[in-house]
This record gives C-alpha cells, structure tokens and sequence, in this order.
C-alpha cells in the first residue's frame, strides 16, 4: 500500500478501514488481542461482535466461541507477525473449521496509524488528532452541546464534573456550564431577587436567562468546544408544569416558550430516579432543602420528564445506579454525537 499523500487521505483511508470492520456487524466475529484493542475500536466508531482472545481464553476458546456463534472471525491480533505460538495455533484453529482468516485490516490501519501512534490502540487519539488540525485548516470546528436533566440529587453535577474530566483527558475543550447561570438574568434569579414571583414569572426568567446562554453556547460549540449544560428548556417544561404551590403553568405555553430551543442540543440525557431515592440523597449531603425539593412534586417533575423524553428523543440514564455505571452510560452516549458530528462535519468539510 502506498503512503497516503497527505492527512486528508490518511483520515479518509482509516475511516474507511473502520467502517469496512463495522460492515461486518452480525456475519462476522472479530478477534482482538486485548480488552484495549476493543476500546479502541468502539470509541473509534467500530460497533461488532468482538471476542478478546487474551482475557477471553486464547486460540482454542476463541474458536470454540466463533464456532458457537456460528460466524466468520476477523483476526485483529498482530500476533502472528511477531511469530507467537498462539497466532499459529489461532489461525490453525480457525482454519480447521473453516472460517475466515485477515489480518489485513489492522496491518493497514497499523501503517495509517503509523506516522502519529505506536500502535492501533490510540487509533481514536490519532482521529481525533488529524480531524482537530483538518478541520481547523479549514476553519471549521467541532463542538457540540450536551445537556444533563434529572431531578435535584439524580446525580447531575457529579456527572457533569467527571465528564469534563475525561474529556479533558482526550484533549478536548470542555465548557462546563448550568442553568439557572450565574450571568445577569440567572444571577439575580440565583441571588433571591424574585423571590414570591409567580410560576408563570419565573419560567419566562428561567427562559430569558437561557435565551442569552444559548448564545454562548453555540459560541463555544463553534469554536470546537465540548459544551456540557447542567438542565436546558426541559427544566423549565417539567418544573413549571409541575404544580408547585399550586401555581402550575400550562404546559402548552411552557413548550412554545421553550421551542426555539429544542433543536440546541446535540444530546440530552436524562438521569432518572425516583425522588425517595434522589431525595434521600440530598438530605446525606446535608444541603438545605429548596422550595422545589418536594418529593411529591417531584415525582411529577420526573413524569413529566420521561413524557419529554419520549417527545424529543432523550436518552435515559438510570441515576439509581452507583455513578461509575452512570458515568460509563454517559460516555457511552457522548461518544456516539462526538462521533456523528465528526462524520457531520467532515461530510461537510468534503462537500
Ligand atoms: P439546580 O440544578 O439545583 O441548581 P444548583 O444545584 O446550582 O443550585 O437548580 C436550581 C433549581 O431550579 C432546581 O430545583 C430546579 C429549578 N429550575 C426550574 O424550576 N426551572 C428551570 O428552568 C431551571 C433551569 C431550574
């Protein structure tokens, strides 16, 4: 295989090795050498049937389980070019009940990868890397807006902290931000200065507030930002719906209120609890309680979050899990947006 002529093309041949690996998705069985070598593939966009031949039992189990399964395999493992043992008795194995055997395709990516990584297992880190210089010769950036809803102690602000650590890590720009703000419409609303208003005031605050957010936002997500919004219009929706104090709004005019704002997002997520659980939550913190902090009202606030959910396509977290779950659904759901806006932006880019 000759060179590619330059990053544009290196970029384009890996994403097309990957996506000839995704195509293999229910035929095929692709045996990797590690759990890292899955990793990389999945947070690369690869989604399959993947056997881990190290921690999964080596050759014979490998296919045993490809037998079993009855598939064809992929051999992802570089072992047989080191000459191992256990890449002959694989491939022996294989062969002998006469499934596929390549190695082709982590070799090319090898030799993709090559210029930028040691090995196939950075395969994202080297995506992320040509894709960031590309876009940004081109002028356009990558960013995206990501928003957590749930009721109060579902877990949202643990979440958000982590998740702008591990984007951080990946070498991202991450903005961590929330709703109400902390600028001029949500600071006076934080500080007290509305208090008694009605239901109906405080949504049309909670939105003029996110009116002038929302503009930010787009600024940094169009500056390739990663930006991570603690609640968004559906708050205003579920709240002010709710009944709190008996002054609940009608939520026709909540959603009309809130429509310019529906198509911001690139991915909502929403923690979802029951307020007993969440509730309890917030008292072992020993944080004052709010106006808002009521389980029955909350249990309202929380239907009314799934009825929104469902209507724009949220995707639910199950927030009575222990937090590391939460956080690996979480970043689950991450990477896949990261990944079409990717795939947006360079369909754009070679448009
Ligand atoms: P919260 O996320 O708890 O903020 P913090 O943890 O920083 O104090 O939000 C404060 C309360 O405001 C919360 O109980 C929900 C309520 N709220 C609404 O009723 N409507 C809205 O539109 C927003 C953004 C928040």
């Amino acid at each position: 295989m000759r060179p590619p002529a330059d990053d544009a093309e290196r970029l384009e041949l890996i994403m097309k090795e990957l996506d000839s690996l995704s195509a293999l998705k229910g035929t095929h069985m692709i045996l990797v050498e590690g759990s890292k070598d899955i990793a990389a593939l999945t947070s690369s966009g690869v989604s399959g049937d993947f056997f881990c031949v190290q921690s999964g039992g080596g050759p014979v189990r490998a296919a045993e389980a490809v037998w079993k399964a009855g598939k064809s395999a992929v051999i992802l493992t570089d072992w047989d070019r080191r000459g191992n043992q256990l890449a002959d008795d694989l491939r022996t194995n294989l062969m002998a009940l006469g499934v596929v055997y390549n190695t082709r395709i982590r070799d090319t990516l090898a030799f993709l990868c090559g210029p930028y990584a040691k090995d196939v297992e950075s395969m994202d880190s080297v995506i992320l890397h040509l894709e960031k210089s590309l876009l940004e010769i081109r002028g356009v950036r990558m960013g995206a807006i990501i928003v957590i809803e749930g009721i109060d102690g579902s877990g949202k602000s643990t979440l958000c902290a982590r998740l702008r650590d591990i984007l951080s890590a990946e070498g991202r720009d991450v903005v961590l931000t929330a709703e109400p703000t902390r600028g001029k419409v949500g600071g006076l609303m934080r500080s007290g200065a509305f208090e008694g208003v009605s239901q109906s005031t405080e949504a049309l605050l909670f939105t003029a507030d996110r009116n002038d957010h929302t503009e930010a936002m787009r600024g940094w997500a169009s500056e390739g930002k990663a930006v991570i919004c603690d609640r968004y219009f559906a708050s205003t929706v579920a709240y002010q719906s709710s009944g709190l104090d008996g002054g609940s709004v009608d939520r026709d005019w909540l959603l009309s209120l809130s429509s310019r704002f529906v198509g911001v997002p690139d991915l909502t997520l929403l923690l979802d609890a029951d307020p007993a659980v969440t509730m309890s939550r917030v008292r072992s913190r020993g944080e004052d309680m709010s106006k808002f902090e009521e389980v029955r009202f909350l249990r309202r606030v929380r239907e009314e979050y799934l009825r929104l959910a469902k209507e724009f396509g949220f995707k639910i977290i199950d927030a009575s899990a222990g937090p590391d779950e939460v956080l690996e659904a979480a970043v689950s759901e991450i990477r896949k947006v990261l990944r079409c806006i990717r795939r947006r932006r360079s369909t754009v880019r070679r448009a």
